[in-house]
């Protein structure tokens, strides 16, 4: 039998000490086989020297064999690696509490409505970005994003609290509230996960499901629905392609270059996605916070020219040119976006923005006009209203 013990710092319980009792072979984290009581004699084994022979040794152990994680070892554990080493034997699985459930607890806030990112031995790029863009996030946390990553990359939001749950459950246990600047400066130890929540407490009502983030439940949206100058805004149609070509998640950083009024921002963000909206107009900034408040979402806007203002941004998944032409997808395209979308009001500009993202051979591209006309009542019957014809040029990284 393989059984998959975790540990959280309790008693194990009767079950799991039992199937200690009975092993052959003991695998487990440095910290695992020193803590939890092992039989005498037992072999071990130290999963982080050599991943690959350990799961190997267990998946050749033709006796009982127990594997020691933290937490829940079916939620961001060892679990999928034990399962795929020793398939098609079954593999059984005694868990304790995540430190994730653990950090809520210590809390005192439900988490049925929270994000849950693992920076775990992964890109921080991903738990950055989730952090920044969703209201109740917990990051299982690394050496290359932690506290005081998360911390900085927070820096000026007062919208946020951080509580960082520093060895949960375990001696030395500390559960601290602060603020992204303390978290930054903080001197933090591991094993920690942070829990991100808005710094006044807002209640979402129940939920039925519990898939942190859930998507709008439009998009789209009318021009009624955003504050615009004189019109300037993309039409719902425009946004509805340029969404589609965009392809915002929840997890990416997007950039709206130019952004107006910010419609695309907005519903990138309302797709989940981790949103800088660049504008050089200080009204139309304003405008795209009011916008994203409207909308409940967070859009860090940026008042400035690009592409000088887009230097100290995050390096985009997406990116969307409203304004700014060839020059500043030119500069966009530097920074490597997996999708780049621009809309584009002169036939002129087509051609140097193809090129800019041809060029050099990364982006397949291709470009559409997309003409919109509006049915509007005229005596029995109805006119079209044409609305300016846009050209959508959209480009994917090869
Ligand atoms: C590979 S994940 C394992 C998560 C585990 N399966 C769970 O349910 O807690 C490792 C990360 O879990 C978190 N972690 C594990 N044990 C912890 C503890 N006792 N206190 C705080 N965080 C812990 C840390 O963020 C650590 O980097």
């Amino acid at each position: 039998m393989i059984t998959v013990v975790g540990y959280d710092g309790g008693p194990l319980p009767d079950s799991a000490r039992e199937r200690l009792s009975r092993a052959r072979l003991v695998m487990g984290g440095r910290r695992h086989l020193r803590e939890v009581p092992l039989p005498e004699g037992v072999t071990t084994l130290a999963l982080r020297d050599d991943p690959v022979a350990a799961l190997t040794a267990v998946a050749d152990e033709p006796g009982d064999v127990v594997v020691l994680a933290s937490g829940d070892p079916g939620f961001f554990g060892v679990v999928r690696a034990v399962r795929r080493a020793v398939a098609p034997r079954p593999v059984e699985v005694l868990p304790a509490l995540s430190s994730v459930a653990l950090a809520f607890a210590r809390a005192g806030v439900e988490w049925d409505d929270a994000v849950v990112v693992s920076a775990h031995g992964r890109d921080p790029r991903t738990a950055l970005a989730v952090a920044r863009s969703q209201p109740k996030v917990a990051v299982l946390t690394d050496e290359r994003c932690g506290p005081a990553h998360l911390g900085a990359a927070l820096r000026g939001r007062a919208d946020r609290v951080l509580v960082v749950g520093e060895r949960l459950g375990l001696p030395g246990e500390r559960v601290v509230r602060v603020t992204p600047a303390e978290a930054e400066q903080g001197d933090w130890s591991d094993p920690n996960v942070v829990v991100v929540l808005p710094a006044q407490a807002a209640d979402p009502g129940p939920r039925a499901v519990v898939a942190g983030h859930r998507g709008p439940q439009g998009w789209a949206l009318p021009v009624a629905a955003y504050a615009h100058r004189d019109s300037m805004i993309t039409k719902p149609e425009v946004r509805a392609v340029v969404l589609a070509r965009l392809g915002p998640r929840l997890g990416d950083v997007v950039w709206d270059v130019g952004a107006g009024s910010g419609s695309v921002a907005v519903e990138c963000a309302l797709f989940g996605a981790d949103v800088c909206a660049v504008e050089r107009d200080p009204s139309d900034a304003e405008r795209v916070r009011t916008n994203a408040a409207g909308a409940g979402v967070h859009v860090r806007v940026v008042e400035g020219v690009a592409p000088a203002a887009l230097a100290d941004l995050p390096d985009p998944d997406a990116v969307f040119v409203g304004g700014g032409g060839p020059e500043v997808v030119r500069a966009c395209v530097g920074r490597r976006p997996a999708r780049l979308v621009a809309a584009l009001a002169t036939l002129e500009q087509v051609a140097p923005v193809l090129a800019a993202l041809t060029d050099d051979g990364t982006y397949a591209a291709e470009a559409v006009l997309l003409q919109v006309s509006a049915l509007s009542p005229l005596g029995q019957g109805h006119r079209l209203v044409p609305a300016n014809p846009v050209f959508v040029v959209s480009g994917e990284l090869a």
